[in-house]
């Protein structure tokens, strides 16, 4: 499946290429940069979003603080670099792979250095480094998890987890791509995904561009969808999963694999060993509040009242009963989750 070539991210001698994803369907437009500063804006506005991508955007941030620093010593260096990492720290608050990354670039950034250039050329490095290793972790993660999916499966997905949410391929989506890959004819019902429609916007407009049948839905056709058998299986991307299995991704995912559950249809999750937090309890988690304007507009038009009081948490969280499995890289996680995911973790 070469001919999907959307790639959200590209460095390029010294600058960062990143799909303007706020702009699909309608545009495929590249915002070039030279400054960390930008790729940081860009996470913040989610020109770039999804939770890999997100890290490896932020991985190629710091990148470009290197590439394009004055710095005279290595101590000054290290100081700027770790002042990018921090700016780059405070976008979003909720997706486990955007701290992983940049805890990833301080570890080389505190290392022992020779010389400013030895110090540049390792974090770049180290960037294109998680760029490409995201892309084979989705593909490894996406061969495993397509012996979960039959010849013949209708598969629901929620918000974008494929190649525009990482660094290509895809993590859900990645799991549907190596099913078709592998002979299987397998279609996907997308739910439109609010307030920001990246189901809509942007699954659809990936699998349609490689050929996938993809039927669209509201959010709210949910229920009527899985109760009327007219998915078999259900795939979803996570922004954190917990050691216990709790499961952090798009707000509605909760509300799906509820349904799933009571209509007993499997649900299942697909994430790189980067999004699990071994460490956080689930209370700890912060949930990203985003602007009201969100939910009272579509895509610039007023839906709402003037002065209508909003909610919009960008996330939701999922129980481990919830669960069928979790589809990584290094295997699939059944529950109990304590245990399956701790094994994951000790074959490291
Ligand atoms: O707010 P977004 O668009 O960044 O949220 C993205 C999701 O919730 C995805 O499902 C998740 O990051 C998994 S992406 C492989």
């Amino acid at each position: 499946m070469n001919k999907n070539s959307l790639q959200p991210l590209i460095w390029k001698d010294g600058t960062v290429l990143i799909l303007n994803q706020t702009l699909l369907p309608d545009e495929l437009e590249y915002i070039e940069t030279t400054d960390p500063q930008r790729v940081a804006k860009a996470i913040k506005t989610m020109e770039v979003r999804g939770a890999p991508a997100i890290g490896v955007a932020a991985a190629l941030g710091v990148a470009l603080a290197a590439y394009h620093s004055k710095a005279s010593s290595v101590e000054s260096l290290r100081k700027e670099l770790l002042s990018a990492c921090e700016t780059l720290w405070r976008t979003r608050p909720t997706a486990r792979n955007l701290f992983w990354a940049i805890e990833r670039m301080k570890n080389i950034i505190n290392k022992e250095y020779s010389s400013t250039q030895d110090l540049k050329d390792a974090i770049i490095k180290e960037a294109l480094k998680i760029l490409e290793e995201d892309i084979e972790t989705n593909r490894r993660l996406g061969k495993i998890g397509s012996k979960l999916l039959e010849d013949g499966d209708t598969v629901l997905t929620h918000c974008n987890a494929g190649a525009l949410a990482t660094a290509g391929y895809g993590t859900a989506l990645g799991v549907i791509r190596a099913a078709i890959e592998s002979g299987k004819h397998i279609k996907v019902v997308a739910t439109e995904t609010r307030p920001l429609l990246q189901g809509a916007r942007l699954t659809c407009f990936e699998l349609m561009y490689d050929g996938i049948d993809v039927t669209l839905i509201t959010d709210n056709m949910v229920g009527y969808v899985i109760s009327k058998g007219l998915v078999d299986k259900i795939i979803v991307g996570a922004d954190r999963i917990l050691k216990d299995g709790h499961v952090i991704n798009k707000i509605g995912t909760y509300t799906i694999a509820c349904v799933a559950h009571t209509h007993k249809v499997p649900f299942y999750v697909a994430a790189p060993l980067s999004t699990f937090d071994l460490k956080s309890k689930v209370e700890e988690v912060i949930i990203e509040n985003r602007d009201p304007s969100e939910v009272t507009t579509i895509r610039g038009v007023k839906i709402a009242p003037k002065g209508i009081k909003v909610l919009n948490p960008a996330f939701d969280i999922t129980p481990p009963d919830k669960v069928s499995a979790i589809i990584t890289e290094k295997g699939i996680a059944y529950p109990p989750y304590e245990e399956s995911i701790k094994k994951l973790f000790e074959t490291l």
